[in-house]
């Protein structure tokens, strides 16, 4: 078992992995490449002013520190580019992650005599080649670097948004942020080329005066034939030394996937009865894809969605424990303390399993089919509200079933009155019992004060319901709600024809157990206390007691109240918007 540090600073260090490294690396270089862009873009203006900006731009990139963490993350990332190629078993989740990869690959072939004959000349020889020598280099001395140059810059920034968008692609702001983000990702390099072929046309014109090559083009500036014959050198040695190193790793990728296949299998049993031999190594999920088997993977075997879930069903001692980021992300959706459950894209089982898939597979289907991101699996802040029955067992038992049918649906018509009042949206009902979701349209606060205000009308829509059926009823219908909130995952979950929109996730799980709490604690609500203080309610409003939950170490602090109606009166301020 894979135990996680609980302290804050053990819990960001344990939610880090290979990826983790590989997104902030990438980051990084994004954020260089976007400003070298800006940089560019100021051709638009003139030629001094984009040597006005890089000036700037030198003083920042160019300082010790961040020239070694510019230079550490490049490092970091073509290092982890290579082990991606080496250890990738599987390329068929979406032709936009090999391609990423090939970009990332041939950018440092693309960049090399740009790399070379700017910074490593500036380095090594002290040439001060700034826009008008390099734009002349470029565009009069050797035409063809212009189309590579070109080339260099569509292939680094097509890159570098791709790992952003699969960054972002699962944030809850993602959706609204899109029109920006595209924007962003259009105007940039529009302008940024556009720049540079004004910048380039100006030097070109400039370039015919004797005047301006005597000022621009002398060899302290760009340096002499010797020493651009080095600076050849280093880039055709470069270039040999790259391909040697990707020609090696795919030997080495070729010697790995031969020696799996010679090597001793192990059996994958599904839980429909369908079994694989999987030579050792293979990842669950990378079986499933490799065998055309259908299996959820949203966020494409990055250990951030955890929609490949699956339960084993076979021994579970005799699986690897989790990495610290399996494990990490298997306790945000509070399935740690089940050594059943694991990712799919993170076990790599060393003997024979069985095991079902715990998302239908469908679920990616339903991304094709609907186009919408929220339905496939995102991860969000949402309040998650569990309304109870109570005693409809024992209702079940002394009514005709007509009846019993009647009031369930009349009581289950009154709480979804209240929450959709609320601007809540009733979202699962399962006999007598409903999960209603809030903050699908507002933030936090909002939310949180609008499911506690929903649980004071479904009190006033249940009295009325009561006074309703009161000749009907031999007691009144009493009710439990339990209130919690947290980052969980919404998506469509579901079976073929049977897809509904949900939230999965631990606060899910806790708001469930809150509502049963409500017996114990002789009360109609239940709330987190996160929830309350999210809420903003003032600390005496209601009372706070200590629980434990089941299936969790920790106890939690909760408020209790007695009566549902009274938390009108905590709250008279909720905005309802529609959900
Ligand atoms: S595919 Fe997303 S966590 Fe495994």
């Amino acid at each position: 078992m894979t135990t996680l540090d609980t302290t804050p600073a053990g819990r960001f260090w344990d939610g880090i992995g290979i990826r983790q490294v590989q997104l902030v690396c990438g980051l990084i270089l994004f954020a260089y490449v976007t400003s070298h862009f800006i940089n560019h873009a100021f051709g638009n203006i003139s030629v001094q002013a984009m040597d006005d900006v890089l000036a700037l731009q030198i003083a920042f990139w160019r300082s010790w520190p961040i020239t070694i963490v510019l230079y550490g993350a490049l490092l970091v990332h073509m290092a982890l580019g290579f082990w991606s190629l080496y250890r990738r078993r599987e390329f068929r989740w979406k032709i936009s992650e090999p391609l990423q990869l090939l970009l990332g690959l041939s950018i440092p072939l693309l960049l090399i005599f740009h790399v070379t004959g700017v910074r490593i000349a500036a380095s090594v020889f002290g040439h001060e080649k700034l826009y008008p020598q390099t734009l002349y280099a470029y565009w009069v001395y050797w035409p063809r670097l212009a189309a590579l140059h070109y080339a260099a810059l569509i292939v680094c920034w097509a890159h570098g948004c791709i790992g952003v968008y699969f960054w972002l692609r699962l944030k809850p702001f993602f959706q609204t942020a899109s029109p920006y983000l595209l924007a962003f990702a259009v105007l940039v390099p529009a302008l940024a080329t556009i720049g540079l072929y004004h910048g380039a046309h100006d030097v070109m014109e400039a370039s015919t005066s004797a005047e301006w090559l005597a000022q621009y083009r002398t060899v302290a500036k760009t340096g002499t034939r010797a020493d651009q014959d080095v600076l050849d050198r280093i880039v055709f040695s470069f270039i040999w030394g790259y391909l040697a190193l990707i020609a090696l790793t795919l030997v080495a990728r070729v010697i790995r996937v031969l020696s799996e296949r010679r090597g001793s299998t192990i059996k994958f049993v599904y839980g429909g009865g369908k079994t694989l031999r999987v030579p050792k190594g293979l990842s669950v999920l990378e079986a499933s894809l490799r065998n055309d088997i259908p299996h959820s993977s949203v966020c494409g075997g990055r250990a951030r969605c955890s929609t490949c879930r699956i339960r084993v069903v076979s021994d579970c001692s005799r699986l690897p424990a989790p990495s610290k980021r399996e494990a990490f992300v298997l306790e945000r959706v509070g399935s740690s303390s089940d050594p059943a459950i694991r990712l799919a894209c993170q076990l790599c089982p060393e003997t024979d399993i069985s095991f079902v898939p715990l998302f239908p597979a469908t679920l990616k289907t339903s991304l094709l089919n609907t186009g919408q991101q929220t339905r496939v699996g995102q991860e969000r802040y949402l309040v998650n509200m569990f309304v109870d029955m109570r005693g409809s067992t024992k209702l079940a038992e002394t009514r005709l079933p007509f009846d019993t049918v009647f009031i369930v649906n009349r009581f289950v018509g009154a709480v979804s009155q209240g929450v959709i009042s609320c601007g809540g949206m009733p979202n699962q009902f399962v006999g007598d019992g409903i999960l209603a979701l809030f903050g699908l349209a507002t933030d936090p606060r909002v939310a949180c004060r609008q499911a506690i205000k929903a649980a004071a009308m479904i009190a006033i829509n249940v009295d009325e319901l009561n006074q309703f059926l009161a000749h009907d009823l031999r007691e009144p219908i009493r009710f439990g709600i339990g209130i919690h909130c947290g980052e969980v995952i919404v998506g469509d979950v579901g079976y073929r024809d049977h897809i509904s929109f949900t939230a999965l996730g631990d606060p899910v799980n806790v708001g469930a157990r809150l509502q049963d709490m409500t017996k114990a604690l002789s009360c109609e609500v239940v709330l987190s206390e996160e929830l309350f203080k999210t809420a903003g309610l003032p600390e005496s409003a209601l009372p706070q007691e200590q629980v434990s939950i089941r299936g969790r170490n920790e106890t939690m602090l909760v408020r209790k109240a007695v009566s549902a109606r009274a938390l009108l009166d905590l709250i008279d301020d909720v905005t309802v918007i529609a959900a």
